[in-house]
């Protein structure tokens, strides 16, 4: 985290990608950095807590009255904004359009209301739209953008890009152009070519009328170059030295196994990732036993190994204990078995990816002060890769206490 940097917070649904970039962008402030943070549809209360209930086009100061409340120091610069797509779609119509009847019909036309809403791409689009706003703007040391949910975590680079080719393609200009000067659309629309580049405008924004999709595109000829070339900003900064990705992710084993291909596809587009954040790694007790101590188990899971025998003849008579016994085995087992697949994945991290592992948070991580205690565990002392390693071996050899 220096001065002038973005931070793109990656990772698949769900694993708490709002919550690290929330925490990043406290963290970042912290640091003295004057910090904005762009996030997309935070639950309720961190949106509260980041004083961003309001719809607001710029990021607006936490403000000194919710940081003391929060316990935290009233002087930090942490500016926050959510993410609205609609409306950084319209302000790039908007500002790419300069006749003013081809702007009404683009804003009014249902193909382009459809690709707005609801293409999954059209909200990467706009949050790369956001970033490029403020990091041209220059008025923040930090950006940290949270990034929208999506089935994997490359497909929030990759759908932009998509719909610059398909916007950008030459059938799509071919198809559409001629029919504003009175071409023949219609036969060019029978041609199996043309059918394809409609079937794939219509997997972006969903069924919409020809029509629509016509008019979009004649009222849009030079919106999309306007757009088109923005895009190719955003991308240049996205592979410039300013922007690092960090990427969430969890200790399963799908996604761990995941990783290492999401992160050579990273290298071979060239874009910088700096950091990898396990999230929701075991209980904040084992996490800090593991941090601090390179010896034993946790106490909390070592204690399990003994409960069976300590209790011993009672768990025959009591069917409902020995159900509880066995849940606890399993979360110790599966405890252990976090620990050594992310010792494994940390030893085959490329030199240059920090990895910083984080706790599940007991109480969740909704107001303030919770995000406040969570990004403690991004910031030192971490819990080291050696740490972990010591611990899966000490398994291994069936070490107890
Ligand atoms: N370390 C943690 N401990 C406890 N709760 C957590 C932790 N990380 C995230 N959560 C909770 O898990 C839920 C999902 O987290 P979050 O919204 O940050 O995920 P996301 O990756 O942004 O999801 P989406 O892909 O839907 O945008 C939230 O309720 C959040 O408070
Ligand atoms: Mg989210």
């Amino acid at each position: 985290m220096t001065k002038g940097s973005t931070l793109i917070v990656l990772g698949n649904g769900g694993v708490g990608k709002t919550t690290v970039a929330a925490a990043m962008g406290l963290v970042g402030a912290r640091l003295g950095l004057k910090t904005a943070l762009i996030t997309v549809d935070p639950a309720r209360r961190l949106r509260d807590a980041l004083g961003v209930e309001q719809l607001g086009g710029k990021p607006t100061s936490l403000g000194r009255h919710r940081l003391e409340a929060a316990g935290l120091d009233p002087s930090l610069e942490l500016f926050a904004m959510v993410l609205d797509a609609k409306r950084a779609w319209d302000g790039l119509i908007e500002r790419f359009t300069t006749d003013r009847a081809a702007r009404d019909r683009i804003l009014n036309n249902p193909f382009y209301r459809q690709l707005t809403g609801q293409f999954a791409g059209s909200e990467a689009y706009a949050a790369l739209e956001q970033l490029y706003d403020l990091h041209s703007r220059g008025d923040f040391d930090l950006i940290v953008v949270d990034t929208p949910p999506a089935a994997n975590a490359f497909e929030f680079l990759q759908a932009p890009a998509h719909l610059a080719r398909l916007l950008d393609s030459p059938m799509a200009r071919w198809l559409f152009a001629p029919y504003f000067l009175g071409g023949r659309f219609a036969i060019r629309l029978a041609s199996g070519a043309a059918r394809f580049v409609v079937r794939e405008l219509e997997r972006f924004a969903g069924a919409s009328a020809l029509t629509s999709i016509s008019e979009f595109f004649i009222a849009a000829q030079e919106t999309v170059d306007g757009l088109l070339e923005r895009l190719r900003k955003t991308e240049a900064l996205l592979h410039s030295g300013h922007a690092a990705f960090v990427l969430v992710t969890t200790a399963e084993e799908e996604r761990l196994r995941q990783a290492p291909a999401l992160i050579e596809e990273m290298r071979a587009e060239r874009l910088n990732l700096s950091a990898i954040i396990i999230n929701r790694f075991l209980d904040e007790e084992s996490w800090r036993y593991l941090a601090g101590s390179s010896r034993g188990m946790p106490p909390g899971v070592a204690a399990i190994d003994g409960l069976r025998s300590a209790l011993g003849g009672i768990l025959d008579r009591r069917p409902g204990l020995d159900a509880l016994v066995k849940y606890l085995e399993s979360y110790r087992t599966r405890a252990w078995h976090d620990i050594a697949r992310t010792a494994a994945f940390a030893q085959a991290l490329p030199a240059g990816v920090r990895l910083a592992i984080t706790p599940e948070i007991r109480r969740g991580v909704l107001g303030l002060q919770q995000l406040a205690h969570f990004a403690e565990y991004l910031e030192e002392p971490r819990l080291k890769e050696a740490r972990l390693r010591a611990a899966a071996m000490r398994y291994e050899a069936g070490v107890s206490l």
